[in-house]
């Protein structure tokens, strides 16, 4: 089986972007933590981030495509784009929605997901923990 993770805009900035809200854990770091989490599961783990709306709303396509289950940040696009939900939602395995903060604890504009409703699950607020738990919940419930 094989993971994807993927990251949206701004995520590439993990370690340096406001490290009192994302933490100080690098990206690199996290596609690190993200691998090894697989290489323990048994399962391939790629990770991509991409700050184009047009590249995410490819890869999701190629997920579909694929049947992969998909980790998904989307960043700020999980606030308001409907592209983003749109090449979600012809996903075909799992889609867990992921944010590295606790979204509902900060400001109102990050209330709204368009992405939580066609999502099997949410994880946020669990720091870049979430990740690897993510994976592994993956890993061991995709395709029941
Ligand atoms: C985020 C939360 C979003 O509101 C924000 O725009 C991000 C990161 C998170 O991981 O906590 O870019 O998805």
């Amino acid at each position: 089986m094989k993971v994807l993770v993927l990251n949206g805009p701004n995520l590439g900035r993990l370690g340096s972007r406001e490290p009192s809200v994302y933490g100080s854990t690098t990206y690199a770091d996290l596609v690190a933590m993200c691998e090894a989490a697989g290489t323990d599961l048994g399962v391939e783990v790629e990770v991509r981030q991409t700050d184009h709306e047009g590249e995410m709303v490819g890869w999701l396509h190629e997920a579909a495509d694929e049947s992969w289950p998909v980790v998904l940040n989307a960043g700020a696009w999980t606030h308001y784009s409907v592209a983003v939900r749109d090449a979600a939602a012809q996903l075909r395995a799992e889609l867990i929605e992921l944010h590295i903060s606790n979204v509902h604890k900060r400001e109102s504009f990050r209330h709204t997901s368009c992405l939580s409703d066609i999502s099997t699950a949410v994880i946020c607020g669990l720091g870049v923990a979430g990740y690897p738990l993510a994976i592994r919940w993956v890993a061991e419930n995709a395709g029941d």
